[in-house]
């Protein structure tokens, strides 16, 4: 009697473990890890082995084989097999584009950190679309043709500190569609569709540090577009096409550095456009449209503000007052103050700029200064050009100089060569800008220098005629007529 249950139970476990073993063979053989050849199904995997346990899978690259896959085809749950990875692909190795999120095989791969999906044809994010992974650190969606992003489309992703959708056909963020992300840190949106931004669509994520708007067509914000991101410490939104920036735009963002809002089409300024910006430290707002900088309050409070460019715009006038306040900001040698390529009148309100010659420590600053260049009005053209000639004819310092090399100095002053500008330091005299007598004012533009974006500063002289001119020192009233000819003559002596 022993004896027949002992055989009993030894045949029963033995047929256990073989089909067990069988079962797994089986399961094996249809995996979605299975070398390609052999692999009959419709969603195939690259899969890689964890380096410390080559047993386990740690990554897969996965892709359909076969078009027309359901949302809840059985396949999906093959991804069960996937369980344990940490990092996940999905892209259209066979050519074949996915054109939905494949939510029923996400939600198996619930230990995965970093998810990409690449190539796809996906019109929509769906709700819930990635399964409230909650380990997910890292969402890469760029380059899906992404159109439409639902509301709750990325909700409950505890640990998810990068999303990135560049490179989409995403037309606008509604709200509640970045929901319950507390850790997220740095969202892009780059090169997208993008015109308008829901009132408070990014207000639930409080601890966002790096937004990415830039290459989009967003034409209008106000003040409550930016609500709840208090954390936010980089904002980028060039290439849009905003044409106003209205008061307290930028107001919830009080941990704000970084303000990117060059190529817009930026007209004009409010009042409190830049209101609560107080740790701000750049803001660029370089090929816009500002043509007047009027309003004297745009730049009050930006107690941190270190760079600062308004290059290329239409800039006619900038009162005194706009610039008082933030003056002494780029006295620091890693300051940037850029207002190169504006069409600026001749006009002593340009003297709220002189100051900068003596005191700042950025060098290159200190040249750009010396070499603003204006539009004057013909006025002041015909003043100087008679100045010029008088200094031509007073005769005997050119006396011996070859006429061509004495044309050649000219040419430098002609209108074709500075497109009808003159230097604005040459005009302070015919302008009768009082200006400090203290404030030393420049004998010349300065030397030479390259700049950091590899410009050629547009200049006059050497540093060593600098140097040997020291002494060449003149009444005001006559400053402009004796630097000429100092020029002149250091040009001749080459
Ligand atoms: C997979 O295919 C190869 C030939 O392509 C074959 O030799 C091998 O036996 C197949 N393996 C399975 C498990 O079917
Ligand atoms: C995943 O890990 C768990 C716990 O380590 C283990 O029990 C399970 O078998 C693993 N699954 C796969 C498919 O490797
Ligand atoms: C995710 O959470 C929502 C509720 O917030 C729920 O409706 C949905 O079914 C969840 N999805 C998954 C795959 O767990
Ligand atoms: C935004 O501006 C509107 C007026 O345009 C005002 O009614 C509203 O209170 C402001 N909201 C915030 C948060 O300042
Ligand atoms: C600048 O000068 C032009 C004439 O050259 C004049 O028409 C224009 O009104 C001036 N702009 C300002 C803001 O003073
Ligand atoms: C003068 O104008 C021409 C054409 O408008 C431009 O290419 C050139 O860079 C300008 N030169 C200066 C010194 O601004
Ligand atoms: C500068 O002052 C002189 C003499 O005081 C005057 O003739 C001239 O018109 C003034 N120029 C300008 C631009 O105001
Ligand atoms: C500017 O610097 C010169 C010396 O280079 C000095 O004589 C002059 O007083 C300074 N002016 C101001 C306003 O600091």
């Amino acid at each position: 009697m022993e004896f027949w249950k002992i055989l009993i139970i030894f045949c029963a476990g033995f047929v256990f473990v073989e089909s067990k073993w069988n079962n797994r063979k089986r399961e094996v053989s249809s995996s979605l890890c299975d070398p390609v050849q052999n692999n009959t199904n419709k969603v195939h995997c690259y899969c890689s082995p964890l380096a410390h346990h080559p047993e386990l899978i740690g990554s897969a690259e996965c892709y359909l084989t076969v078009k027309d896959v359901t949302t809840d085809d059985s396949s999906w749950d093959r991804f069960k097999l996937l369980q344990n990875i940490s990092r996940l692909t999905l892209t259209n190795t066979r050519g074949i584009a996915m054109n939905y999120i494949p939510t029923n095989a996400i939600k198996h791969t619930k230990a995965i950190s970093k998810l990409d999906v690449k190539y796809c044809n996906i019109e929509k994010i769906e709700p819930y679309a990635f399964a409230n992974l909650s380990l997910v650190e890292e969402l890469s969606l760029r380059d899906n043709q992404i159109k439409v992003l639902a509301m709750n489309a990325f909700t409950h992703h505890a640990r998810m500190k990068t999303l990135s959708l560049d490179q989409n056909n995403i037309a606008e963020i509604n709200r509640n569609v970045f929901v319950d992300l507390p850790s997220l840190e740095q969202l892009f949106l780059t090169a997208n569709k993008i015109t308008t931004i829901h009132d408070k669509a990014f207000v639930h994520l409080e601890n966002l540090k790096e937004l990415e708007i830039d290459k989009n067509s967003i034409f209008s914000l106000n003040n409550e577009s930016f609500s709840g991101l208090w954390n936010l410490e980089k904002l980028e939104l060039s290439g849009n096409s905003l044409q106003v920036i209205g008061d307290n735009t930028f107001a919830p963002l009080g941990n704000l550095r970084l303000l990117n809002l060059a190529e817009n089409k930026i007209q004009m300024l409010d009042e409190r456009a830049f209101n609560g910006l107080g740790r701000l430290q750049s803001i660029s707002l370089n090929h816009n449209k500002l043509s007047a900088l009027v309003n004297t309050k745009i730049f009050e409070g930006l107690a941190s503000l270190t760079s600062l460019s308004l290059k290329d715009n239409v800039i006619t006038v900038i009162e005194p007052e706009v610039i008082i306040p933030i003056l002494s900001n780029f006295y620091r040698k890693t300051s940037q103050l850029n207002i190169e390529e504006n069409p600026f009148n001749c006009s002593c309100k340009l003297d709220v700029f002189r100051p900068l010659i003596n005191k700042t420590q950025n060098s290159r600053l200190n040249i750009d200064i010396q070499n603003l260049q204006c539009n004057p009005i013909d006025e002041i053209k015909q003043k100087w050009d008679i100045l010029q000639e008088a200094t031509k004819n007073t005769g005997q310092i050119f006396e011996d100089i070859p006429p061509q090399v004495e044309n050649a100095a000219y040419e430098y002053y002609d209108e074709t060569e500075l497109n009808g500008t003159l230097f604005y330091f040459d005009m302070r005299s015919i302008l009768n800008c009082s200006g400090d007598e203290n404030i030393n004012i420049p004998e010349r533009p300065a030397n030479t220098v390259s700049t950091q974006d590899g410009n050629m500063i547009k200049t006059i002289v050497s540093s060593n005629d600098l140097a040997n001119t020291k002494d060449i020192t003149s009444p005001e009233v006559s400053d402009s007529t004796s630097k000429s000819e100092t020029t002149y003559k250091e040009k001749c002596s080459y």
